[in-house]
């Protein structure tokens, strides 16, 4: 699976957004090491603080599955689904990532349908707290 056959998952999947409230739509795929991907989207609620993004919904369908090896991740997304530079995952999903996955996994970050950065979990959360602090 290439960079971009992930991104265009992601962009897929962004089209199930549930964002009345905020207009962004996100997408992420999340790729396991066996080859399959889950995808999630941002689900939102009237109460706010129920919302979950879309990488979370993602990590969460795949542990659930009994998937908990992970290759990459892409995400993606934009205010009412146009894609308009990266839309960077939010502090708490880099955390859950971390719980997961190693300082040099990737992240693929869409910057158009067609553009896109990597980068590693360590960009995003450098000094992480980790499983590794609490074992
Ligand atoms: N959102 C995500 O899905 N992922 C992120 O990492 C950042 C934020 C969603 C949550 C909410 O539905 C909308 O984007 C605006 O914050």
């Amino acid at each position: 699976m290439t960079d971009k056959e992930l991104l265009n998952i992601a962009i897929n999947a962004m089209e199930k957004s549930y964002s009345p409230y905020s207009d962004c739509k996100v997408g992420a795929a999340l790729l396991c090491e066996n080859g399959k991907v889950f995808t999630g989207t941002n689900i939102e609620n009237a109460a706010f603080s129920p919302t979950i993004c879309a990488e979370r919904v993602a990590v969460f369908k795949a542990i659930s599955d009994g998937e908990k090896k992970f290759s990459k991740i892409a995400v993606v997304g934009g205010k009412n689904g146009v894609i308009n530079g990266i839309f960077a995952p939010c502090g708490v999903c880099r955390q859950v990532l971390r719980e997961f996955c190693k300082d040099d996994f990737q992240i693929i970050l869409g910057e158009s349908k067609e553009e896109y950065k990597v980068v590693t979990l360590n960009d995003l959360l450098p000094l992480s707290f980790s499983p590794d602090d609490v074992r």
